[in-house]
């Protein structure tokens, strides 16, 4: 890869959800993250092109993917990168999400990563400090870079994401990462159904143009991928099933199910895995799962993002 120097760039400056992208900006974050991919393949996985950002993840819940992905990517970049842990911060002795940020930002940090349990709370922040923000998932609201890699990863089994047919199964309504993974496989074009128990399906879904479909056969049976979400028990504060094993006869996809379908399909998950809950372990280590795939594609497509965020800086 050159410098990487494009005359495009995002229609954003910050990156706060899949609303603030255009198909123009989806598209160009792909091309980007095809060139970092190729770079992440070398022997030498680095280039300078962030060398004069420091960038700051901010974490409020805890992350395993999502904050290694990111990390990985801003040192692939060559950015400098700080890490922030709410459980061992002074946000335990009150202070609140504004100072605790521009404290960080006064140590001259260009821009912030950040997850929280709070939906909007990037929008908040994004409102109220210098700092570009990018939302690494805001409570049941939005996670647009798990939606991005996910489409990347559609992309990069198919070649296209347009036409395809991509059900969303499992807890809907508790998870940012179905109202992401919709905004974005719409704007390219996808079919989009969602699947799980009534409880789990919020009633307005059919207005994002999405299918909505209660029998996981069904939903399998229509699909060309199948997005297996896991149950937010931490976001529940009521029970909305019996059981998880009752969920699991209904809702968890195993191998004898996926062997009965007529066609392969390519199974997805955004992890964490809750084996034998969503999906057992001999289908989330068969030849049909993508979901290791999706965590490599995560840190080509989060030096993307970074790096044309970078771009619009003024
Ligand atoms: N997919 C995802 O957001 O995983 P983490 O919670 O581990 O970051």
């Amino acid at each position: 890869m050159q410098s990487m120097t494009t005359s495009r760039q995002l229609s954003t400056r910050h990156l706060l959800g899949i609303k603030d992208l255009n198909e123009d900006d989806i598209q160009l974050i792909f091309e980007t993250a095809d060139n970092f991919k190729d770079v992440l393949n070398r022997p030498i996985k680095k280039v300078p092109s962030l060398r004069d950002i420091t960038i700051a993840n901010v974490f409020f819940e805890n992350s395993t993917r999502t904050r290694l992905s990111f990390e990985l990517a801003e040192k692939r970049l060559s950015a400098d990168t700080i890490n922030f842990a709410a459980s061992s911060s002074s946000v335990s002795k009150g202070e609140t999400l504004i100072d605790t940020v521009n404290n960080i930002l006064a140590m001259k940090v260009d821009m912030i990563v950040m997850r929280h349990p709070y939906p909007g709370a990037g929008i908040f922040l994004s409102k109220h400090v210098k700092a570009q923000i990018v939302n690494a998932g805001d409570g049941a609201h939005e996670h647009p870079t798990q939606a991005l890699l996910d489409a990347f990863s559609i992309r990069e089994r198919y070649g296209d994401v347009a036409g395809k047919k991509v059900a969303i199964i499992g807890d809907i309504l508790h998870s940012r990462v179905a109202l992401s993974n919709i905004l974005c496989l719409r704007q390219l074009g996808a079919e989009v159904m969602v699947c799980g128990p009534t409880t789990l399906i919020p009633k307005y879904i059919s207005s994002l143009g999405v299918k909505v479909e209660y029998n996981l056969v069904n939903a399998l049976n229509w699909c060309d991928v199948a997005n297996m979400l896991r149950i937010q028990l931490e976001r529940q504060d009521i029970a909305y099933f019996p059981s998880l094993r009752e969920y699991a006869m209904l809702y968890g996809l195993n191998k004898q199910l996926l062997d009965s379908l007529d066609k392969e399909i390519t199974i997805m998950h955004p992890g964490p895995i809750n084996r034998g809950v969503e999906i057992t372990s001999d289908v989330a280590d068969s030849h049909h799962s993508i979901i290791l795939d999706q965590v490599e594609n995560g840190v080509a497509v989060r030096m993307a993002v970074l790096y044309l965020l970078a771009g619009t800086r003024g």
